[in-house]
């Protein structure tokens, strides 16, 4: 090989912030090439000057003819559709390597009673649970369950498929929705009831390749449309990292009992994990639980830990694919990342779209940050909303509460119609640290 290495182009599956954020970081990278994203957002290609290709992330064989027909060295798959669905073993038939686990190992996040089963199987801590695909066992569970009940569709549902039934009529509505009306579909045939947890959530995501694993910075999301988590849940109103409620004793436990365990079991059942794993995870009175596995980078918790990563992500991710993350220098800064979403006022439900964005400073002393685009449309020079989840604003800072501070302050540069975000984003982390300062 040359002293100078080659250059890598890359082919980014998917269209959100979280891809905005990851290209981003992509192209920090000495080794960065050619960069695509199928299909992109208005700031991938309006900001970011990215080929942006307009082939749909469930495209499999758009996706597949595009990556073969061009000269990809590499597919970075991020959504949870294509992963599920096996789009990187389409790829590597092809021999175009990839980030991100194939569809045995997607199965993690692709179906909760797999993974309630494999976290029972393996000993690893998580709410009690029944798995059922017969209705009236499932209306009996709930019936007899103590309140509140948890009630999920076993597949992908876009993060909404999830009941918190606070009575029992509740819980049998949600599961008769599921099962009977179908309301996701073919991923609420099967249904897992489970026990209701308390304590704080925290994302870790980590890089895997199968024998080596590494946590990023733990993150904070804020998943209820409203201040003072009220409202629908959402993919995410912000994010904070690194999240306070992970103290280096959690952080120590939830490693040993959980994400070691969890990696492993993955390699004794033949369903070895490459790519990003995510832990959703519970800071219960019992310790560290997990509430869910997901297969990928979560959205938005990636544009708050991607920004603190000092390391080259391309070369991580040629690591996590070749197996050799133990050899590759993976380190993030110790500073603090907040994430403001912007949204359309009245996501998740109905929206207005099409509203001219206007960016613009006339905060001058509100310091660096960046935004990443989610639902935007780039025309001739100007943005336009075009989704529920409008950008993401992210502002690292030394601290936390500076980083808030910086995010909310910005937000007064950025106008669109309907503008909406939540005002009390890291309220619960900053309450928390000021707690820990008075111990
Ligand atoms: P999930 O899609 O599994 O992450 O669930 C969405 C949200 O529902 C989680 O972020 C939690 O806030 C909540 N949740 C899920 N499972 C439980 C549980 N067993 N106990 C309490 N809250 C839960
Ligand atoms: N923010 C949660 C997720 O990506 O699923």
């Amino acid at each position: 090989m040359s002293i100078e290495k080659q250059r890598i182009n890359i082919a980014v599956i998917g269209g959100g912030g979280r891809e905005h954020a990851i290209i981003r970081a992509l192209k920090k990278s000495p080794r960065c090439g050619k960069l695509w994203a199928l299909p992109g957002n208005g700031g991938i290609e309006g900001v970011e000057n990215v080929e942006c290709v307009p082939v749909k992330a469930t495209d499999l064989e758009g996706i597949v003819r595009f990556c073969t027909e061009n000269p990809v060295d590499l597919a970075a798959v991020i959504p949870d559709d294509p992963l599920a669905l096996g789009l990187v073993d389409l790829l590597e038939a092809q021999c175009i390597p990839c980030f991100g686990p194939d569809k045995k190992a997607a199965v993690i996040e692709a179906s909760k009673a797999f993974s309630k089963d494999l976290m029972k199987k393996y000993g690893i801590p998580t709410a009690k649970y029944e798995t059922f695909t017969e209705l009236a066992p499932a209306l009996e569970c709930v019936r007899k369950h103590a309140l509140p009940v948890v009630v999920k569709a076993d597949g992908l549902a876009l993060g909404k498929g999830v009941i918190i039934a606070r009575s029992h009529e509740e819980a049998e509505e949600a599961v008769r929705a599921m099962m009977v009306d179908e309301k996701f579909g073919q991923s609420g045939k099967t249904v897992v009831i489970e026990e209701f947890l308390t304590g704080p959530e925290v994302s870790v995501l980590c890089f895997a390749d199968g024998k080596t694993v590494v946590p990023m910075p733990s993150s904070m999301d804020h998943k209820r449309a409203l201040d003072g988590d009220r409202g629908p849940n959402t993919g995410g109103m912000g994010v904070i990292a690194p999240n306070p409620f992970y103290t280096p004793e959690l952080q120590k436990q939830t490693l040993e009992r959980i994400i070691l365990p969890t990696v492993e079991a993955m390699n004794a059942e033949g369903r070895t994990f490459r790519g990003c794993l995510y832990f959703g995870l519970m800071m219960t009175p019992d310790g560290p639980k997990v509430i869910e596995y997901n297969c990928r980078f979560g959205d938005p918790e990636t544009q708050a830990v991607l920004p603190l990563l000092e390391s080259d992500l391309i070369e991580i991710m040629l690591a996590v694919h070749n197996g050799t993350l133990d050899e590759c220098e993976v380190r993030f800064s110790d500073k603090a990342c907040c994430c403001l979403v912007l949204a359309s006022r009245g996501y998740p439900l109905s929206y207005p779209k099409n509203q001219e964005i206007s960016m613009f400073v006339f905060e001058p002393d509100c310091g660096p940050y960046d935004i990443y685009h989610a639902g935007t449309r780039y025309l001739e020079g100007d943005y336009f909303t075009n989704g529920g989840r409008v950008l993401s604003l992210v502002a690292v800072r030394d601290t936390l509460p500076e980083a808030v501070a910086a995010c909310y302050k910005a937000q007064e540069n950025v106008q669109f119609g309907a503008k909406y975000f939540r005002t009390d984003i890291g309220k619960r982390a900053l309450d928390e640290l000021e707690r820990q300062k008075q111990l």
